[in-house]
């Protein structure tokens, strides 16, 4: 599989580099996307992979074995109730892990609510689900494997009849050793999520652009990407080398006559302001997913671009990070489509091998407490990232940003909910209890802030 892969990649590489080594001799095309050597410095900065994964949850390390199982489980048509649906058939790989669909299909045939979004660089995900309801792939995985549209079967039954088959038994227990039973519900979604984990989308022609190689994108690429950043605003919320920010945004998709609306972030919040938000989807491998969007309402790539162009519906929850008048001409929109192209890998490459890169470390310890931190929320990030008060300190948190927020803590011990904060208000939590906390922002979920408070 590594090899079909790495030939199918070489050889694209190869063939679309003597293309653009030929482009290389042409007159350079216009001021577009030429750049200071600085800008394109910083352009490839803004885009670079990162060299770590995240760390899994601790009771979940990424494990050969795990990950395995869990690659097993996810093309195992056993695992529904008619026992045709495995998560392969809404998460295929040809269809850069959707499946081509506006709106998936359960076991029953019967058309879901929302699109199969998918599953690229989720070990990034702070929520998982187009309106971010479910807290980490665990917590996931389980939900449409009993969800009775979806593949209709109760775990308990399905962890019964695994535990009878030997080859499952042996592939538990060496996924989870020292377990009993190793054949569990939490081992199963742990396996799935373990395998989840590994799915980094591959490298790409843009990859090795911002590794350095300037023949790696034609002019056409490079004025696109230049776009794309810059006047266009696609990475006002498409960053990053994934091309997500993680965060929910209503981006003015027009209501459909006779449907109800879908709110998606809004309720899970329990904020009117962010109805009609989803999750911003990585934009890898995503030109093999078409239809697009939440509700697969978008069918090309052209309709996208002039979407954002001239179809956005104007309403309140739109956030400020949508431009709202982008006037993009026909060359302009082949640029930005061009560029698109290149963050999808050659269409015969076949699924990568299980990669467990390695982990970041954790967090130096050590900060003195506090009475008072106050914390910045600037360019949608907390500043500083980690905060230690004293017994009973108090924490201070200033909108100085130029969209709105809603800070959460959550944990079993200590909620907070700050409701939407707009740029300019400040909100004061004095915290009581003792111990370690993570504060976000559910609308941009990747804001996290380590808040320590101190044993009196
Ligand atoms: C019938 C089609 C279908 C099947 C089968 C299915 N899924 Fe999904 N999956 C979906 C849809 C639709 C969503 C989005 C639902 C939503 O956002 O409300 C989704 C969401 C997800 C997400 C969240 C992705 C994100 O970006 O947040 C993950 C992860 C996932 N599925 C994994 C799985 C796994 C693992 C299985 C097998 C146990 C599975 N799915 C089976 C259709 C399916
Ligand atoms: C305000 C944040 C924001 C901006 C700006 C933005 N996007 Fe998006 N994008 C999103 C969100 C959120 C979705 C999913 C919306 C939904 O399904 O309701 C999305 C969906 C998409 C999709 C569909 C992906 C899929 O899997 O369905 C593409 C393609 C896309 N955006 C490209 C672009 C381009 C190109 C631009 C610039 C012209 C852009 N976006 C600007 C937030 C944004």
């Amino acid at each position: 599989m590594r090899t079909r892969l790495l030939d199918g990649l070489l050889a694209g590489a190869l063939a679309l580099l003597s293309a653009a080594s030929l482009l290389a001799l042409a007159p350079p095309a216009g001021s577009a996307d030429a750049g200071s050597a600085a800008e394109v410095a910083a352009l490839r900065a803004a885009y670079r992979r990162p060299a770590e994964m995240p760390p899994p949850p601790s009771d979940n390390p990424t494990t050969a074995a795990r990950a395995q199982l869990g690659r097993r489980l996810f093309f195992d048509p056993s695992l529904s109730s008619t026992g045709t649906m495995s998560c392969s058939s809404c998460h295929q790989p040809a269809h850069g892990f959707s499946d081509g669909l506006p709106l998936a299909r359960g076991a029953g045939g019967k058309a879901l609510a929302r699109r199969s979004p998918t599953i690229w660089n989720l070990a990034w995900a702070p929520f998982l689900f187009w309106d971010g309801r479910a807290e980490g792939l665990e917590a996931q995985a389980a939900a449409p494997i009993e969800a009775h549209e979806e593949m209709g079967q109760p775990l308990g039954t399905l962890v019964e009849r695994m535990a009878g088959d030997p080859g499952w038994r042996s592939a538990f227990a060496a996924a989870f050793p020292g377990a009993s039973p190793a054949v569990s519900k939490d081992n199963l979604v742990r396996a799935l999520a373990a395998w989840e984990r590994t799915l980094v989308s591959p490298r790409t022609r843009f990859d090795a652009w911002v590794d350095g190689d300037n023949a790696a994108l034609s002019p056409a690429e490079r004025r696109g990407l230049s776009l794309f950043h810059g006047p266009a605003g696609c990475a006002n919320c498409h960053e990053g080398w994934a091309f997500t920010d993680h965060a929910f945004y209503d981006i003015g998709l027009p209501d459909r006559p006779g449907v109800a609306p879908d709110l998606g972030r809004g309720p899970v919040l329990g904020l009117a302001r962010a109805d009609r938000a989803f999750k911003t989807p990585t934009l890898r491998e995503a030109m093999r997913r078409a239809p697009f969007m939440h509700d697969g309402s978008i069918p090309t790539i052209e309709a996208v671009i002039e979407h954002y162009a001239a179809g956005v519906a104007d309403r309140p929850t739109l956030p400020p990070e949508l431009p709202r008048r982008l006037s993009l001409d026909p060359a302009q929109r082949a640029d930005l489509i061009a560029f698109l192209n290149t963050l999808t890998s050659a269409p015969d490459a076949a699924l990568p091998e299980m990669a467990t890169p390695p982990v970041a470390p954790a967090p130096p310890p050590g900060l003195t407490p506090v009475a008072r931190a106050r914390v910045s929320q600037k360019n949608r990030q907390f500043a500083p990232l980690r905060v230690a008060l004293t017994p009973g300190g108090t924490l201070e948190i200033v909108n100085d940003d130029t969209t709105a927020h809603n800070i959460r803590i959550d944990s079993p011990e200590l909620q907070r909910n700050s409701g939407i904060q707009d740029p300019g208000q400040t909100v004061t939590w004095r915290i009581p209890t003792a111990g370690r906390y993570v504060a976000f922002c559910g609308i941009h979920p990747r804001m996290r802030l380590e808040v320590t408070v101190a044993a009196p």
